[in-house]
């Protein structure tokens, strides 16, 4: 075998994917491999992909169909799919039957296999599905290459037991886990130590956390707050975040904490989904529209300047004028910060996709657009409203749209682009807010 093997990855989705792909970054790197960000030039290319809606579906099998090329010229190039979509059969059916030439197909109970079943396809040359229906023990102590050096998510908990009716995630990620405490904690005072200032923890549900000391699982359990509390302690990390947190589940114990961990940045991702009680409802949110409202009041008195984004889905089945226009209503009453706003995806198996009042695309798309229209003013009036503001940042890298302006985050998660040299990166600067745009900041160096 040629000595500079070299590996190319993709992912799709969200963070829990980002974090895997980390993982199966680490285990290439410990088998010699190298990241290239030419699939072309790589031996093994991997992709991890995300169900959560349709075109994340069809975005894979658009990229898949590009590799068959790579393939018929060097057919020793190695194809790997993993992440969501392979835990469900119809898909690794699809595959079999119209991209034979796939050489491994593993899902996301099994990452930790994938030295495993790499190197039995290196030498069997024969073609491998492994996929796990359900979820084993919690593995730790994988490598992992990160993809920042000064932030790094840290998953504290794996799948989702609230099956919103809409949502695959929790027949892909299979049901809630939580990682014991201690082991969260080493994890992140090695981060630490290698340089790590932000952590952003990791769970579909992180308000449901709940870890078991590790040598007795049945002694007294670490809830999500315990948890910030004992992280606000690791020296070395300055900023704590957290994503994703169920309004269902919010405690007052963590708004408390808020105000008692320095570190924990005030900003919340508190999706919504919609503003409609019979929605809601049917959605199995297990909240309406009062108690939500009632939640971010408590949040903004209990912790000043909170910044808040959310999740909204237009058009689930169902939806009529007037539930859109409660949505529509909620979003001017809160005024997020930002909103990532979704058109309902039908996704097989879940019982929302069985319901027979599925909205128009042409209706769902008209609202869409109002929508949008209204999440955007919000954003521009709070950020404009960050206009003489000076913000610590840390100082992340060269911004994505110019190579020349570096780019970091308010406490509130706002984007921020300034002026700077690349000496700065991984260092807290404050930054004068000059300009607030709709979707970031401009700010220069004080
Ligand atoms: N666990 C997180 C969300 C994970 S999925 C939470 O509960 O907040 C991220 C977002 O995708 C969801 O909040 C939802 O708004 C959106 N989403 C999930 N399934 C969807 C579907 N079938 N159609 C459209 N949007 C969907
Ligand atoms: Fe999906 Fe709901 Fe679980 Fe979030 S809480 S992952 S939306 S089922
Ligand atoms: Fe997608 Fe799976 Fe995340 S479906 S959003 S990658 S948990």
């Amino acid at each position: 075998m040629k000595e500079d093997k070299k590996f190319h990855i993709q992912t799709m989705g969200c963070q829990m994917n980002e974090r895997d792909s980390e993982t199966l970054c680490g285990m290439l790197a410990e088998l010699g491999y190298t990241r290239t960000e030419n699939r072309q030039d790589s031996d093994v290319a991997i992709i991890n992909t995300c169900s959560v809606r349709d075109n994340a579906d069809k975005r894979f099998f658009g990229t898949l169909g590009q590799l068959k090329k790579i393939k018929e010229q060097r057919p020793d190039f190695i194809v790997c799919v993993c992440g969501c979509m392979m835990q469900q059969q119809y898909i690794i059916d699809t595959i079999k039957q119209k991209y034979p030439w796939v050489d491994i197909i593993f899902g996301t109970h099994n990452i930790h296999e994938f030295p495993k079943l790499l190197k039995s396809v290196i030498s069997e040359k024969e073609k491998i599905v492994d996929v796990w229906k359900d979820a084993g023990e919690i593995v730790e102590g994988m490598p992992s290459k990160r993809l920042y050096k000064f932030k790094a998510f840290v998953n504290i908990m794996y799948g989702c037991n609230n099956f919103c009716t809409y949502c695959i995630v929790p027949y892909t990620r299979g049901r809630e886990r939580s990682r014991c405490p201690e082991e969260i904690l080493k994890e992140v005072r090695a981060l630490a130590a290698d340089g790590v200032k932000e952590i952003t923890l990791l769970g579909q549900n992180v308000n449901s956390y709940s870890g078991s000391p590790e040598n007795d699982p049945d002694g007294k359990k670490t809830d999500f707050a315990d948890l910030i509390y004992m992280l606000q302690e690791i020296e070395g990390i300055e900023k704590i975040r957290f994503m994703t947190s169920h309004p269902k589940d919010l405690s007052d114990k963590l708004i408390q904490a808020y105000t008692d961990c320095g570190k924990l940045c005030a900003n919340i991702h508190l999706p919504v989904q919609s503003g409609s009680d019979a929605v809601l409802k049917r959605m199995n949110r297990h909240y309406n529209r009062e108690q939500y409202l009632a939640l971010v009041n408590k949040l903004r008195d209990a912790v000043p300047g909170i910044t808040m984004s959310t999740d909204i889905i237009v058009g689930f089945p169902g939806e009529t004028e007037q539930d859109f226009e409660d949505t529509l209503s909620l979003v001017e009453e809160v005024g997020y910060d930002s909103a990532f706003t979704f058109l309902y995806s039908i996704r097989r198996g879940t019982p929302a996709a069985g319901y027979d009042d599925q909205i128009p695309e042409e209706v769902k798309h008209e609202r869409f657009d109002r929508l949008v229209e209204a999440v955007n003013r919000h954003s521009a009036e709070k950020n404009a409203a960050m206009k003489g503001r000076v913000e610590r940042i840390l100082v992340e890298g060269p911004s994505r749209h110019d190579k020349t302006t570096l780019t970091g985050r308010t406490e509130g998660f706002k984007v921020v682009d300034f002026e700077g040299d690349e000496s700065m990166i991984g260092t807290f600067r404050d930054v004068l807010i000059i300009e607030g745009k709709t979707f970031s900041l401009r700010g220069k160096l004080v």
